[in-house]
């Protein structure tokens, strides 16, 4: 029996902080937005002020712990690691869609893939590499996954893996699981559902489970973008890193696609959300698309 979905992140019944938690002085605040900076490159300016209190709030009650300043003690402790990781999953923005901004994955099938296509050898096959790099719960990497399987299967000599990397842990547990609520697929083509998707009913609902060769085509892992350690081994084709670029400052943005830039191969493409244009911040990479970008 497949594993039924991991739970989503909820807002709890009553979802505002209770009274004794609503306050978050400067201090505190300062040293949990220093923190996470500090662990995954997330700006945290004062406006994001109520958005620590209500994630952070449920953290508090789970630990028992009456106000921010104990909190912020056991964090800074040293001696906290695992509520470390509690605390980014849950600062973490991780809205997401399958097919979201969907010119993406036409110009991909459309101009990507048949570019790649043409560059195949002669002789023997073409192995495609990509990045799905922020993945959040998985719905960007399987959207990839089916638009290259759509392409590549009724092609021999093309074959096609792909790497699916977030910070958040929670969302990688998603991800892997590969299973959504009937919700989530609201705006999915049905016969890429049909073909790509099992059905079954659970109490809740009906929960669609990617299908295990599709699913077994993406490695998933836990990845932070301000470390090193960047696939270099295997030149890439292609990256989608969307949506993720606008938490971060300037140079912190301008660093990361220096990276990404190294991990591609000449030629390779970039992929960024709809608000995160590159547009006279970067000389290395040529704009061939709305926040579509090529390697010369
Ligand atoms: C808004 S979601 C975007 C998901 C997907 N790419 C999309 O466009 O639908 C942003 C994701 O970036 C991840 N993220 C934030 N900071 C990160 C970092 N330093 N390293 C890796 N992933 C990070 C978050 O955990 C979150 O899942």
């Amino acid at each position: 029996m497949p594993p039924n979905p991991p739970p989503r992140r909820q807002a709890p019944a009553n979802s505002r902080p209770y009274p004794a938690l609503a306050c978050l002085s400067d201090q505190d605040f300062n040293a949990i937005a220093h923190l996470v900076e500090s662990h995954t490159g997330i700006h945290l300016g004062q406006a994001k002020r109520n958005l620590v209190i209500s994630r952070l709030s449920r953290r508090l009650r789970a630990l028992g712990l009456g106000d921010f300043s104990q909190y912020v003690t056991l964090l800074c402790s040293g001696r906290a690691d695992a509520e470390l990781v509690e605390m980014i999953n849950q600062i973490t923005t991780n809205k997401t869609d399958f097919f979201r901004e969907p010119h993406h994955f036409k110009f991909l099938s459309e101009q990507v893939l048949p570019t790649l296509e043409n560059q195949a050898p002669r002789l023997g096959p073409k192995h495609l590499r990509a990045w799905s790099a922020g993945c959040s719960s998985g719905e960007e990497a399987y959207s990839l996954a089916m638009t290259l399987e759509q392409f590549c299967s009724p092609r021999p000599g093309l074959t096609w893996k792909l790497l699916a990397t977030d910070l958040d842990t929670n969302m990688l547990r998603l991800a892997s699981s590969g299973c959504y609520l009937h919700e989530q697929m609201a705006k999915m083509p049905r016969e890429l559902l049909f073909k790509y998707f099992h059905r079954r009913r659970e109490s809740g609902g009906y929960v669609y489970e990617v299908k295990p060769y599709l699913r077994h085509m993406i490695s998933f892992g836990k990845f932070n973008l301000i470390h090193a350690g960047y696939p270099r081994r295997t030149p890439l084709d292609f990256i989608f890193c969307r949506n993720v670029l606008i938490y971060f400052d300037g140079p912190q943005k301008q660093a990361i696609v220096e990276k990404f830039v190294d991990s591609l191969r000449p030629g390779g493409w970039l992929f960024l959300g709809h608000s995160e244009s590159l547009l006279h911040t970067n000389r290395k990479l040529l704009c061939v698309g709305p926040t579509i970008y090529r390697k010369p």
